[in-house]
C-alpha cells in the first residue's frame, strides 16, 4: 500500500468569482484575486492510500462515507491519472505501478463545517494535491483543482493568488497564480466573525447559474468592472496599501452581493448581524477618517474581517462590544492571540448602537498562510493499516 498525507488552505476573495460561461470545465465569466488564510487556523486533511488489495475506488468526509461517482471528483481524479500517464511516458516511471490500483480517500477539516465556512475550495485543493503527490505528478495543478470547485484553484497556492479567468474553450489558460508570497504584507490580518447560523441558504454552483441567467449587473461587472479592479486590487497589494486594499474588497463584496439581489428571483446571502457588522466597520473608519478596516461576504452571513497589526486588537474589543459574546464557557476569540485593548471614550461613542448579544457566535484571527504542503508527520495519518479510517 503507498499511502501520502497532505494539508491545503482555505481562501477568502477580495475580487469575487460569480458565474461561469463552462459549469462542465468550470470556467469563469471573470478573473478573481484571493488571499490564502493559514492553515494554523483553517485547513483540510486529506490521505490517499493506493493498493492493488483495493476493489473500488473510495472516499470519506469527516469520517463518513461519499459518493465517489461526485461528476466534479470524477474529474479531478481522471485528470489527474490522465496527467500521471502522459509524464511517465515521458520518462518517468511508476515503478509500483499504483496507477493501476484503486484509492481510499480519507478527508477531514479543522473547522466546523457547521460554521458555515467554504470547505470546497480546501478540500478539491487538498485531493488534487495528494493525488499529485501519490502519482509523483508536478507542475502545474489549478487547472485541474478548478475543476473540483472553482475557487479552488486558487487554494493552490500561498499568499495573494489570482485565478486568470483565460480564453480558451477548453479552459487551459484558467489557471491560478501566486501574485505575491504569504510573507509579503505581515502586518495583514484576517478575523472570520462566524454570524450565528440560520437556515441554509442558496449553494454557490446554483446561485451563480440563476445569476448568469437573469443579472443584466453580473454582466456588466463581469464585462466592464472586474477587469479594472484587478488590475488596482494587485497594484494595491504590491505596494501595501491597505486604504486602496481595502476600499476595494469592501466595493467588490458589496457588487457582488447586490448582483446577488439583481438575481431573479433575487439571492440574499446577508443577514442582519452582516449588516450591522458592515455598519460597524464604516463607523469605524470614520471615526478615524480612513480604511483601518475592511469587510467582505461570500455566499453566507459569515464577515471576513481585513486589517493590519496593531489595529486588530482594538477592532476585536469593538466586536466584542457590539456583539457581547453569550457565555456559555466556549472561547470567543480563537486562533492567533490578541491583547486587550481600551476603547477611547470618544471611538465608543462613535460606534455606539444597540449591541446584540450573541450575534457573533466566534471570531477566528489568523493571517495569510502558505499552499499545500505534504505532510510527514504520520499522527495526521487518516488511513490505518486495514486501508480503513482510522
Ligand atoms: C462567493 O468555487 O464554491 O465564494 O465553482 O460552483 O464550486 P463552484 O463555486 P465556488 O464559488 C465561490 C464563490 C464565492 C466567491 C469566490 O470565492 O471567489
Amino acid at each position: 500500500m503507498k499511502k501520502v498525507t497532505c494539508t491545503a488552505p482555505v481562501n477568502i476573495a477580495v475580487v469575487k468569482y460569480w458565474g461561469k460561461r463552462n459549469e462542465d470545465l468550470i470556467l469563469p465569466i471573470n478573473s478573481s484575486l484571493s488571499v490564502t488564510l493559514h492553515q494554523d487556523q483553517l485547513k483540510t486533511t486529506t490521505s490517499i492510500a493506493a493498493s492493488r488489495d483495493f476493489t473500488e475506488d473510495r472516499i470519506w468526509l469527516n469520517g463518513k462515507e461519499d459518493d465517489i461517482n461526485h461528476p466534479r471528483l470524477q474529474s479531478c481524479l481522471r485528470e489527474i491519472r490522465r496527467l500521471a500517464r502522459k509524464r511517465r511516458s515521458s520518462g518517468s516511471e511508476d515503478v509500483s505501478g499504483i496507477l493501476n490500483y484503486k484509492v481510499h480517500i480519507c478527508s477531514i477539516n479543522n473547522f466546523p463545517t457547521a460554521a458555515g465556512l467554504a470547505s470546497s475550495a480546501a478540500g478539491y485543493a487538498c485531493l488534487v494535491y495528494s493525488l499529485a503527490k501519490l502519482y509523483g505528478v508536478e507542475g502545474e495543478l489549478s487547472e485541474i483543482a478548478r475543476q473540483g470547485s472553482g475557487s479552488a484553484c486558487r487554494s493552490m497556492y500561498g499568499g495573494f493568488v489570482q485565478w486568470l479567468m483565460g480564453e480558451r474553450e477548453d479552459g487551459k489558460d484558467s489557471l491560478a497564480q501566486q501574485v505575491e508570497a504569504e510573507t509579503h504584507w505581515p502586518e495583514l490580518r484576517i478575523l472570520i466573525l462566524v454570524a450565528s447560523a440560520e437556515k441554509k441558504h442558496v449553494g454557490s454552483t446554483a446561485g451563480m447559474q440563476t445569476s448568469v441567467e437573469t443579472s443584466p449587473l453580473l454582466k456588466l461587472r463581469a464585462e466592464s468592472v472586474v477587469p479594472g479592479r484587478m488590475a488596482e486590487m494587485i497594484e494595491s497589494i504590491k505596494k501595501k496599501d491597505f486604504e486602496s486594499f481595502g476600499q476595494l474588497t469592501m466595493k467588490d463584496s458589496n457588487q457582488f452581493h447586490a448582483t446577488c439581489l439583481d438575481t431573479f428571483p433575487p439571492i440574499f446571502y446577508l443577514n442582519q448581524v452582516s449588516q450591522r457588522i458592515i455598519s460597524l466597520v464604516h463607523r469605524y473608519n470614520a471615526h478615524y477618517g480612513q480604511t483601518k478596516v475592511a469587510y467582505s461576504f461570500d455566499a453566507g452571513p459569515n464577515a471576513v474581517i481585513f486589517t493590519l497589526e496593531p489595529t486588530v486588537n482594538e477592532f476585536v474589543e469593538v466586536v466584542k462590544r457590539s456583539f457581547p459574546p453569550a457565555s456559555n464557557g466556549d472561547p470567543f476569540i480563537k486562533g492567533l492571540p490578541v491583547s486587550p485593548a481600551p476603547l477611547s471614550q470618544e471611538l465608543t461613542s462613535a460606534i455606539e448602537g444597540d449591541a446584540c448579544p450573541g450575534g457573533v457566535r466566534y471570531v477566528i484571527v489568523t493571517q495569510p498562510g502558505p499552499g499545500p504542503v505534504q505532510s510527514q508527520d504520520p499522527s495526521l495519518d487518516l488511513i490505518g493499516a486495514d486501508g480503513l479510517p482510522k
